[in-house]
């Protein structure tokens, strides 16, 4: 089956063509040229620039596969959870082609395709098995018993990992989004140098990060720096030193997550998984078998959105064109 996938949900545009589950293309036009200078994402410019792309990057992902409009035989499009604006013009837009191409439609959630994003691979898990969303917007484990069964285990009460990357970054004064900036300088400085707290919540599978942020804030004013006026020794130092709390953290909560629902297997997606020093401490966690998707499919791309249509259409389910985009979709 041929499946075009879109997501819109943020601040990439991505359009991906899928025959079952071998990717075909996967487009991802990303705006973070128009969002830097701000620091983070400007949703009303985010929606702008997906209406604006949105038609060529179809286009493209469709030529990519060496196929025509006429060969795609379900769309599956992201309807949330996300920017509001943003994902309304890649479900509208998904509606549209949906009705003059009589394709069937099917809506998927944002957290499905990141979890789905797995079965791309040529190795993923049998079921059951557990997954660590880890992104700008979540960080959720959930027990995985089959497709479209999840069950949330945990999720931040605050800011999500991703978006502390983003805040940190911000304060050191690095650019956005500043979860590869960071992941490279941490790679240059000495964890050690400075001590910040690792919120473990003890007795909760729930994650916090805001005050691992805030602490990083308090040692800048320490230390006498203005915020994104430091040294680079130190932004590499601080960098470091932020980064093990949060891997800290990340690892100990899978660890006990698998141990409470005794499950061996383990998935670990959303953008924040694409952090090498991450993808390095996760393999070496004794006694449980980890499964990465490779970097450019832990960040946002619309082939996990298609797969996880896929299988939605597989076992039955189709869209209509009443289906809604929701900024707050649970799973
Ligand atoms: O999954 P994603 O592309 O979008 C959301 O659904 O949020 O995740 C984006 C987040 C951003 O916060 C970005 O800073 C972070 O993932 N990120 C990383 C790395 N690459 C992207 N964080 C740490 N290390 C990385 N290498
Ligand atoms: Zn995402």
């Amino acid at each position: 089956m041929i499946v075009l996938g879109i997501d819109t949900s943020c601040d990439d545009t991505s359009v991906a063509v899928l025959e079952d589950r071998k990717i075909l293309s996967n487009v991802v036009s990303s705006q973070i040229k128009f969002h830097s200078k701000y620091g983070g994402i400007v949703p009303e410019i985010a929606s702008r620039k997906h209406i604006e792309c949105i038609w060529d990057v179809t286009e493209k992902a469709i030529n990519e596969a060496n196929l025509t409009m006429k060969d795609i035989e379900l769309i599956a499009v992201c309807h949330g959870p996300g920017l509001i604006g943003s994902l309304l013009v890649g479900l509208c837009f998904a509606k549209a082609l949906s009705y003059a191409s009589r394709k069937s439609l099917i809506g998927v959630n944002h957290l499905e395709g990141h979890i789905q994003a797995i079965f791309l691979e040529k190795l993923y898990p049998d079921f059951p098995f557990l997954t660590l969303i880890v992104s700008g917007g979540h960080t959720s484990l959930y027990r995985v018993d089959d497709f479209g069964k999840y069950k949330e285990l945990g999720r931040t009460r605050d800011d999500a990992a991703g978006e502390a990357y983003d805040k940190v970054a911000k304060m050191l004064g690095v650019g956005y989004p500043g979860g590869p900036v960071i992941d490279s300088m941490a790679n240059e400085g000495n964890p050690e140098k400075f001590n910040l707290p690792r919120p473990y919540l003890h007795g909760s599978l729930d994650f916090s990060f805001s005050g691992l942020k805030t602490a990083v804030k308090l040692l800048l004013k320490n230390l006498g720096y203005e915020e994104g006026k430091v040294p680079d020794d130190v932004k590499k130092d601080i960098s470091a030193a932020f980064q093990c709390c949060v891997i800290d953290v990340l690892i100990e909560k899978i660890k006990w997550a698998a141990s409470m629902e005794k499950l061996k297997r383990v998935v670990i997606t959303g953008g924040v998984a694409a952090n090498s020093e991450l993808r390095k401490r996760a393999k070496m966690i004794e006694g449980l078998e980890i499964y990465l998707p490779s970097k450019s499919l832990c960040t946002d791309n619309a082939a996990m959105i298609a797969v996880a249509g896929y299988h939605r259409f597989l076992r039955g389910e189709k869209s209509d064109l009443y289906l809604n985009a929701r900024a707050y979709l649970p799973l």
